[in-house]
């Protein structure tokens, strides 16, 4: 949002707070451009009125985190399916364009040196509800392409990889914000399985100007881009670089994955993107180091921390 008013567009947020939270627009609410609607996007209605008058959409909202796919998977199906089919309609009624945001989920166990878009998908069981979120997915991709080649649909989407930023929740199963807030509160760092698991981190600084670019490209229409970090880091060397960048005395705790989440728990070993399609069209290049994410997303929860102590003491003091 900030990306987009700075340019000078108004933008129209829909969101259910589900996961989300009002106070990560605290830097917005109040601009003169911006509105906020508390609403579903099972809600045809709620979306009708936000979208209305644009003449782009950004389609993010999601059921999202590991630990909510796997605990509600019915919220996750019906939410990143019916969701996206009232979305596309409604985009579609109102003339607007839109940017679709997938997961390299979609690739699941895929292992390749580098994942294109063509790459193979390998998805476990369909009855495990670990794999609903990538089907989802998946299927809110061929609805966007099947709109785009019907309808004529003016539809892009990107396939984003690990992005994380500042105001980030851990709650949900993103690994980065939590392994700091344990970090930083001197807990031991979980690290689910053996932690030989690979990512490519992205900021949330360098896809946000990738995905406004790419919302912006006619010839990006009907297609997919990965977007993802180009490094790739074990998660037990995670923990370990976390530990160390903030000075924190937390030691590692291994833990299983069927403690960690259900029976039968199947992860990526490895995902790594090949960004070579979004470079070429937009010339996305991330920069932002491993290092650098750690401390901005260890500065910013820290300030809550202390914003959070500072609401507690002036409670106390009423
Ligand atoms: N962050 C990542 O690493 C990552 C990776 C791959 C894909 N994505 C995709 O990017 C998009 C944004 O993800 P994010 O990481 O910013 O997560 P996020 O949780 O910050 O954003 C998702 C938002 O959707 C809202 N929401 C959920 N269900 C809703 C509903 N029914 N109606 C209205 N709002 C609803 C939540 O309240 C939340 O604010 C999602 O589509 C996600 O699948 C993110």
């Amino acid at each position: 949002m900030e990306h987009l008013l700075s340019a000078g567009d108004e933008v129209t947020v829909i969101d259910n707070l589900s996961t989300g939270r009002l106070e990560n627009l605290r830097d917005v609410i109040g601009h003169r451009n911006f509105r906020f609607i508390e609403g579903d996007i099972l809600d045809k209605a709620a979306v009708d009125k936000a979208v209305a008058g644009a003449n782009r959409v950004f389609h993010l909202a999601a059921a999202v985190g590991v630990n909510l796919i796997v605990e509600h998977p019915l919220e996750s199906l019906r939410t990143n399916i019916h969701g996206t089919e009232v979305v596309l309609d409604s985009v579609l009624a109102n003339g607007a364009s839109l940017l679709l945001a997938s997961t390299s989920e979609i690739y699941g166990k895929n292992t390749a040196d580098s994942l294109n878009e063509d790459a193979d998908r390998i998805l476990g069981s369909a009855l495990k509800s670990r794999w609903t979120y990538a089907a989802a997915k998946g299927i809110d991709e061929a609805f966007a392409h099947a709109y785009w080649r019907e309808f004529g649909l003016e539809v892009a989407i990107v396939r984003l990889f690990n992005t994380v930023g500042p105001r980030q929740t851990g709650r949900y199963g993103m690994v980065v914000p939590r392994l700091i807030r344990q970090a930083l509160a001197g807990e031991p760092l979980t690290v689910y399985g053996d932690g030989r698991q690979t990512r490519c981190f992205s900021y949330v600084g360098d896809i946000v100007p990738a995905i406004t670019r790419i919302s912006e490209v006619p010839s990006a229409y009907g297609q997919a881009f990965n977007l993802g970090g180009s490094y790739e880091i074990s998660i037990l060397t995670l923990a370990e670089r976390i530990i160390e960048l903030l000075g924190s005395e937390s030691d590692i705790r291994f833990v299983p994955y069927e403690e960690a989440y259900a029976e039968g728990y199947e992860d990526m070993r490895r995902r790594v993107p090949d960004n070579g399609k979004a470079r070429q069209l937009v010339g996305f290049d991330p920069k932002t180091t491993l290092d650098q994410i750690i401390r901005n997303v260890a500065a910013d929860q820290r300030s809550e921390t202390q914003a959070g102590g500072r609401l507690k003491v002036s409670m106390a003091g009423n």
